[in-house]
């Protein structure tokens, strides 16, 4: 089963960015966020000047869809483990994270629930498909066993199982990785959570499977917020109401989503959506600009991305920028105009 460790958040850390309407769009104004992150900052916890995410600061509505980019190594699964409060014993977490105006760690753990981007880190090994399912629909519906089984089977269903008692009689080990994750995600709509974390959920999946799950998560975000990680472009700008680029354990550009893919104002931004015209049907897959992202240990003061940008000024160097611009789209960048 899972091998992490719960930790509590800590009190708040340094603060690098501006405070403001960071992540909100007028459609969610007004109401309270379902999910609020402030500063978040996850380090290394016997290297504390190592950074896996700086000063992380988000908001989440209910109902919305909000889709989190970013290459590999960048921070987006530390993020979801840190939000889900399963961060990894080596980490520290500082920083706030609340829900419904409550801290994370007063929060009934039933409230969120995650698709990891391996099934294996989740299913028990030694219990069946339906033992682990029908379990969980007992739990969150109160249903007799009977008809656990038969919400099971219809959750199953839902996620492209065609044979679903077939299905439940299998352990994990005697299915693929693509159906594994498709029970996973079975699992998680049948916690009805306020909060569903997906940390690539669809890429395992073929093209049809992953239409049909993402078309189950439109069903369901009305009752929700959903923070959606991908690394499929088109996915990010069809699906969601906001996007967050997240770069090097930072968040350097987040807003609505068609005004990111009309205008991306981070430089880095712009190479991800400028190497294949998003909306175009052509594959869509993360393209990463020249350079390599640096690793924890390598990030310096100044911008993360200034060794990769044509754009780099003198202040670039020494000073990390901080989140700015309207509600409906911040960046982090001293010279987003170049
Ligand atoms: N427990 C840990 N101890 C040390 N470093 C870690 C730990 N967990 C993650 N990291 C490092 O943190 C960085 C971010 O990792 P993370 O898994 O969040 O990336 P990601 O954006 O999810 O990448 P991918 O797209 O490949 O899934 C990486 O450099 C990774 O090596
Ligand atoms: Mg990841």
């Amino acid at each position: 089963m899972d091998q992490t460790t719960a930790h509590a958040l800590e009190a708040p850390f340094v603060q690098t960015f501006e405070q403001g309407n960071v992540g909100r769009t007028a459609m969610e104004a007004g109401s309270p966020p379902l999910l609020s992150i402030t500063g978040l900052t996850v380090v290394l916890a016997d290297r504390p000047e190592t950074r896996l995410l700086d000063a992380v600061q988000l908001e989440l509505r209910k109902g919305e869809f909000f889709a989190l980019v970013g290459e590999s190594g960048s921070g987006k699964s530390v993020l979801c483990s840190t939000i889900m409060g399963v961060a990894s014993s080596e980490l520290r977490c500082l920083g706030d994270i609340h829900i419904e105006g409550r801290r994370l760690s007063d929060v009934d753990r039933r409230q969120r629930a995650m698709i990891y981007q391996q099934p294996s880190l989740y299913l028990n090994p030694v219990r069946r498909i339906g033992f682990q399912l029908r379990e969980t629909v007992q739990v969150i519906d109160g249903l007799s066993k009977k008809e656990a089984s038969e919400r099971a089977a219809d959750l199953l269903r839902d996620v492209g199982i065609d044979d679903p008692n077939e299905t439940m009689r299998k352990y994990p080990h005697e299915m693929s990785g693509g159906m594994n994750q498709r029970v996973m995600i079975a699992m998680a709509v049948a916690m009805k959570p306020q909060l569903l974390i997906a940390d690539e959920p669809t890429s395992a999946l073929d093209v049809t499977t992953q239409k049909q799950i993402l078309d189950l998560l439109e069903q369901l975000r009305s009752d929700m917020a959903i923070l959606f990680v991908t690394h499929d472009l088109g996915v990010a700008l069809q699906r969601s109401d906001r996007i967050g680029v997240l770069y090097a354990g930072q968040l350097v550009e987040i807003g609505r989503a068609d005004l990111v893919a009309r205008t991306p104002l981070h430089p880095y931004t712009r190479a991800l959506f400028s190497a294949v015209p998003p909306l175009s049907g052509r594959p869509r897959r993360l393209h990463s600009p020249a350079g390599s992202l640096p690793e924890p240990t390598q990030r310096q003061a100044g911008c993360n991305f200034a060794s990769r940008c044509s754009g780099t000024l003198d202040t670039c160097r020494h000073t990390r920028p901080a989140l700015q611009g309207i509600p409906q789209q911040m960046v982090a960048c001293h010279n987003s105009e170049a």
